[in-house]
């Protein structure tokens, strides 16, 4: 049996300029160097302080072309990437022109081969001049983001979707300040809480600076939407509380400033009693999570009384082997189908990701990609599942 995608699904992948480029310079790469060795020490010597390292990445920056002729050749029409803040206002409001040209270039190349941009403005990574006024947790770090913002929409005017944030509640918020794990490591609930009302307002200002720049613009943020699997009475009553600040609370906040929900999906996590994360985890990823397809249904139901389209704008898998990626991108397709036979208004589907690439605070080892890519000699090879998705894209449906 066939299960056809609605007609114009945008199909393709996503990346983020901090985890392909190369050669940034950001609060993340001062914090690489300065956290390599522990994070080195922490994984017991299995993985070097090299992997900890950005570096030079994929070397994106310089073989974007190259990297889209392969989305091209894999059928994609559809693209996310994210700008770096840092490479387009290195010091407070100096723009580089060289470097706005060069994301012109990526806009071109996109369109050139007839690939739609989602372009998102922020994906974690901020300018060393915003981090040093306090970064999200600086009262004006709205306004800075809103200038930034407003730049690029008046820079690229052509650009119809526009993703603000990046998961900017779970995961950014928390890993950044209650969990200490990303930059800048720090464990406080009240910077966590003022940091999640900065972004709400930045988020919110940069939708009213791009739509008034473009009306017609499409603009959205990328929700971390995980599924809550409940069982029994106290748990069901849990669940309603996680759903309402992990999945909802950011949302709602923004609802008003949202053309779309950005949805990316990759967790399941079982309720037990008011017990968190009481997965089974038969079947898990090369770093850990379980692979619950059923929940990119839970999670996109749930969405749907929000009354607006939504596209996922991550799914995948780390999967070195390529042993489960295939079943795993149809796994979740199917699901997703059965979303949108049931009425969810799911427009697109972006694979995470389109090249291997520097997985945060893990470094280079897990492999996201459907392209691998050799750290040693920056050569990609296409993995057999990425063709089975090609597949799919092109025949605008799924053999299940
Ligand atoms: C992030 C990506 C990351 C992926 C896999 C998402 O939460 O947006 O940057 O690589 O998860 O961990």
């Amino acid at each position: 049996m066939k299960l056809e995608f609605p007609k114009g699904f945008l199909w393709g992948a996503a990346t983020s300029s901090h985890q392909v480029e190369g050669n940034n310079h950001n609060d993340w790469t001062e914090w690489e160097k300065e956290n390599a060795e522990r994070l080195s020490k922490e994984s017991d010597g299995k993985y070097p302080p090299e992997n900890y390292i950005s570096g030079r990445a994929c070397d994106h920056y310089n073989r974007f072309r190259e990297d889209f002729d392969i989305a091209k050749s894999l059928n994609h029409n559809a693209h996310r990437f994210s700008i770096e803040w840092s490479r387009v206002e290195p010091e407070e409001g100096k723009w580089d022109e060289k470097e706005i040209e060069h994301y012109r270039q990526v806009i071109a190349a996109l369109r050139e081969r007839g690939i739609e941009p989602f372009v998102t403005l922020w994906h974690w990574t901020i300018p060393v001049w915003f981090r040093d006024k306090g970064g999200w947790a600086s009262k004006k770090s709205p306004e800075y983001f809103k200038r930034f913002s407003e730049r690029m929409v008046k820079e690229f005017p052509d650009i119809d979707f526009w993703i603000t944030l990046n998961e900017p509640d779970d995961i950014y918020s928390i890993f950044a300040y209650l969990k200490g794990k990303f930059p800048p490591g720090e464990k406080s609930i009240l910077k966590t809480i003022i940091v999640l009302k900065n972004l709400v307002a930045g988020h919110n200002a940069a939708y009213v600076a791009i739509r008034d720049k473009n009306p017609r613009a499409m603009v959205g943020f990328a929700n971390n939407t995980i599924y809550f699997e409940s069982q029994g009475l106290i748990s069901t009553v849990f669940k309603v509380f996680a759903n309402a600040f992990w999945n909802f609370w950011f949302l709602r906040k923004t609802l008003k400033h949202c053309d779309f929900i950005g949805c990316n999906y990759y967790h399941h996590n079982r309720l037990k009693g008011f017990k968190y994360n009481q997965n089974e985890n038969n079947v898990t990823s090369d770093v850990g999570w379980e692979i619950c397809p059923a929940g990119i249904y839970h999670v996109l139901k749930s969405l749907k009384k929000y009354n607006k389209p939504i596209y996922i704008t991550e799914n995948g898998i780390a999967d070195s082997s390529d042993a489960n990626r295939e079943k795993f991108i149809k796994e979740h397709l199917r699901w997703t189908h059965k979303a949108i036979s049931e009425g969810v208004d799911v427009r697109g589907y972006l694979y995470w990701s389109l090249l291997d690439n520097f997985e945060w605070s893990s470094g280079f080892w897990p492999r996201f990609g459907l392209v691998d890519v050799d750290y040693k000699t920056l050569e990609r090879r296409i993995r057999q599942s990425a063709w089975a998705y090609a597949k799919i894209v092109k025949e605008n449906s799924l053999e299940v």
